[in-house]
């Protein structure tokens, strides 16, 4: 405690006068080692036995926050054997490289496509439909050493994890967010998310001008452009609007649609180990992707939390400027099988700065 207070005061003196991003950026990181100096092994320990042991409904939130606290200064090491387990159990319900993407091959012509969502609904697989859909799963065969799957909070803001990120292999983002700082959240992008619902808030469902959407996916360069075109009857036809608004304006970016049956037998997975969200936020639906698609994967931006590591309240997306509502404020369930996930070895979740 007393080093924790000679460090505070030191640093307050080394701040005096200055107050440049830079600076409190180096504060922060420096409060970060100080954590990992105050860890002790038996904590770590303590904490890991709760978070696999228990089920999250009986841990209150403040607690839970504090012991992934604790986590962020423990020990990581990645584990192989854990690794290769869940690898194994996603290729086994799900099948990843195969059907992550409606595919010809997956998919024949002709054929009854169910939705994953819409009741009994399902979409028969016309001629025109068929030539939209890659020949097969441009993931067949392959997997990428790094990843990182970048989520959209807050806490990305000034993490300086940009070049860590662009590092990788293959980058996973989420529902179009912005690529507006470098520094913090990197420029590369390989696949994307494209959620319907900011089509239609934002960009009036390209039935109005395309050119700002068009712009947008440009920021991405030659990403792949995912979309949900199978879940609701609603998402169908903006899907095939998006697709066609790249081939009209040139752009080289794949649009193409998660396969309905593997985001419903990916649903059963995650219902089986317990997680019990109505659905699937897309967050969860790459994390499982990468695991099987990517040898080593490394989660940024995701984080439940309004508050960060040193209690600096945070905006909701790291993009924007809005707070969220105290307490957790995105899918604190699932970042609970994010963080088991980190604690067996399988994956790392980079919380904070790099
Ligand atoms: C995945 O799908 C492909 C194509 O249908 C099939 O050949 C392969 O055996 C499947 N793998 C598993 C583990 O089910």
């Amino acid at each position: 405690m007393r080093h924790r207070w000679i460090f505070f005061y030191f640093s307050a003196l080394v701040l005096h006068g200055f107050n440049t991003n830079l600076q409190n950026r180096m504060t922060k990181h420096f409060w970060r080692r100080l954590r990992f100096w105050n860890a002790s092994l038996s904590d770590c320990t303590t904490v890991r036995n709760i978070i696999l042991t228990k089920p999250l409904k009986s841990i209150a939130p403040d607690d839970f926050r504090k012991h992934v606290n604790n986590i962020q200064a423990c020990p990581w090491q990645y584990n192989r054997t854990e690794d290769n387990a869940l690898k194994q159990e996603f290729k086994k319900c799900c099948n990843t490289s195969h059907m992550l993407l409606v595919s010809q091959d997956n998919t024949p012509l002709g054929h009854n496509l169910r939705y994953e969502v819409s009741q009994n609904k399902a979409v028969k697989v016309t001629e025109s439909i068929h030539r939209m859909l890659p020949e097969s799963s441009p993931f067949k065969g392959k997997q990428f050493k790094t990843c990182a799957v970048v989520g959209n909070g807050g806490i990305l803001r000034n993490s300086l994890c940009g070049r860590e990120i662009d590092n990788t292999d293959f980058v996973f983002r989420l529902n179009l967010a912005p690529l507006n700082s470098p520094e913090d959240v990197g420029t590369n992008c390989d696949l994307v998310t494209a959620n319907p619902s900011i089509l239609v808030s934002r960009f009036e469902r390209l039935i109005e001008r395309r050119k700002p959407f068009v712009d947008l996916v440009r920021s991405f360069g030659s990403a792949m452009i995912v979309m949900p075109a199978f879940s609701y009857v609603r998402n169908k036809d903006i899907s095939f609007r998006v697709l066609h608004a790249m081939e009209d304006f040139s752009l080289k970016n794949k649009v193409v649609f998660f396969h309905p049956d593997y985001l419903r037998n990916l649903y059963k997975h995650w219902r089986k180990k317990g997680l019990q969200a109505k659905r699937l936020s897309s967050g969860m639906m790459l994390v499982s992707a990468a695991i099987e698609l990517c040898h080593s994967v490394t989660l940024y931006g995701f984080w439940p939390f309004s508050l960060d590591l040193d209690g600096n309240l945070l905006t909701h997306h790291y993009y924007d400027d809005k707070h969220p509502s105290p307490g957790f404020h995105a899918m604190p369930e699932e970042f609970y099988f994010y963080t088991k996930m980190h604690l067996k070895g399988a994956l790392y979740l980079h919380i904070g700065k790099c």
